[in-house]
């Protein structure tokens, strides 16, 4: 599909005033957004009759062509920015570094894919600026909000990842009814300090600052009507439910394990189930001995470990094609030294404190969690 050519004149609604007093910088992520973003930027200019407006679109290099679009736009419109990231990726980065380089004193952050009504722009800016509230966010699930664009089951899916984001976060945002959601107003100044301090591993950005805050903004909601998508697709998937079990997760050990290295963890249990599912496959179905099977298991439950990882734990670092079989091998040669000791130790612990094989797996696997952990990281995904 080829999109129409950006025509400012009959995009713009209303023509900006001089000298309005508020300042707002609109943050918009983008990724393959070239249907929808000129419009959505064409909406939004109309607030200049109120605002000193800024829109930053962040975009990661959309292979559609929308940071080309956007650029076109800013040559004739000096309020709109266009930050290209190449590199970089993920929504929740995106939207911080929106919001660092946003020049105003107030921000607003909401989706380019024209699901957040722009008529809930003013809304919220009016609440943030009228009442005493550091941040507004924008609920799908407030008592006069409307979802038109989530099937059943995504709703009833964010009814219950809402209840146990809640959960998790502090008592003072116990009355916020989507502390998941893309769309939020804040004051600058209130919010600087903490969004350092945000983690961009997630996707869901609103509730990593919710969580480092520790309850200290001063936050209230206003209803928000999600519309249905009109062009691409959402980049919603498992890879995103998995980073919200390990914020919840992060949340609840205090913030103090690292979410990789529970994401690591998550994956390594996955691990314990399967070198225990082929073991007892092995010794029960094939009639081989334990010492036998366990080598067979162990490897197994290995390779299962590393593919599951680097799909989720190492995704912005994810390997492919003969890279992917280059870093197994290094994963096996890697895990190989705590695979034997794993061996090793499983034997002993069979050999000589009890001949229970549950409990001699169970102690090998244990060792094996951190070694791991330190080294995959370093060698396999080159990460620090
Ligand atoms: N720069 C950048 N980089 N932008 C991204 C990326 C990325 O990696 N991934 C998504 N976006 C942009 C999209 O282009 C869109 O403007 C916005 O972020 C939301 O992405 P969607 O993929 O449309 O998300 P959704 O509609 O499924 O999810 C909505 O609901 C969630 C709560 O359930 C969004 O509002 C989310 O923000 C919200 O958390
Ligand atoms: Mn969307």
């Amino acid at each position: 599909m080829t999109p129409e050519p950006f025509n400012l004149a009959t995009a713009v609604a209303n023509d900006a005033p001089a000298g309005s007093p508020v300042g707002v910088s609109i943050v918009l992520p983008t990724f393959n957004e070239r249907g929808t973003i000129a419009g959505l930027i064409g909406q939004l200019l109309g607030l200049r009759s109120r605002f000193r407006l800024e829109l930053l679109v962040v975009d990661d290099d959309s292979p559609d062509g929308t940071a080309e679009l956007v650029r076109e736009i800013a040559r004739q419109e000096p309020c709109v920015r266009l930050i290209r990231r190449v590199g970089r990726a993920g929504l929740a980065s995106a939207i911080k570094e929106g919001l660092l380089d946003a020049t105003s004193d107030v921000a607003l952050v909401m989706d380019s894919d024209g699901q957040h009504e722009p008529a809930a722009v003013e809304r919220a800016l009016d609440t943030l600026l009228s009442g005493n509230w550091d941040l507004v966010v924008g609920s799908r699930f407030h008592r006069d909000a409307a979802i038109r664009g989530l099937s059943g089951r995504r709703e009833r899916g964010s009814t219950w990842a809402n209840a146990s984001a809640l959960f998790s976060l502090p008592k003072a945002y116990g009355s916020l009814s989507d502390p998941m959601s893309g769309f939020f107003a804040l004051r600058l100044d209130r919010a600087l300090p903490l969004l350092r301090a945000v983690d961009v591993n997630g996707f869901k950005f609103l509730y990593e600052l919710l969580a480092v805050s520790g309850g200290r903004l001063r936050a209230t909601d206003v209803p928000l009507t999600f519309q249905p998508r009109t062009y691409g697709s959402s980049k919603l998937d498992l890879a995103i439910f998995w980073d919200f079990l390990i914020s919840i997760l992060h949340s609840l050990s205090f913030r103090v394990l690292p979410r990789r290295a529970i994401s690591f963890g998550l994956v390594g249990l996955s691990g314990v189930l399967v070198q225990l599912l082929v073991c007892q496959l092995l010794m029960s179905a094939a009639g081989l001995g334990f010492e036998r099977a366990l080598p067979v298991a162990v490897v197994t439950s290995a390779t299962s470990n590393y593919l599951i990882n680097n799909a989720l734990t190492f995704r912005f670092q994810r390997l492919k094609g003969a890279l992917l079989v280059r870093g197994l091998l290094k994963f096996l040669l890697v895990s190989s030294l705590p695979v034997l000791a794993n061996v090793g130790l499983a034997s002993a612990f069979y050999d000589l404190v009890s001949r229970d094989t549950l409990w001699a797996q169970l102690a090998g696997i244990l060792v094996v969690f951190v070694w791991n952990y330190a080294a995959s990281s370093r060698f396999v995904w080159n990460t620090p």
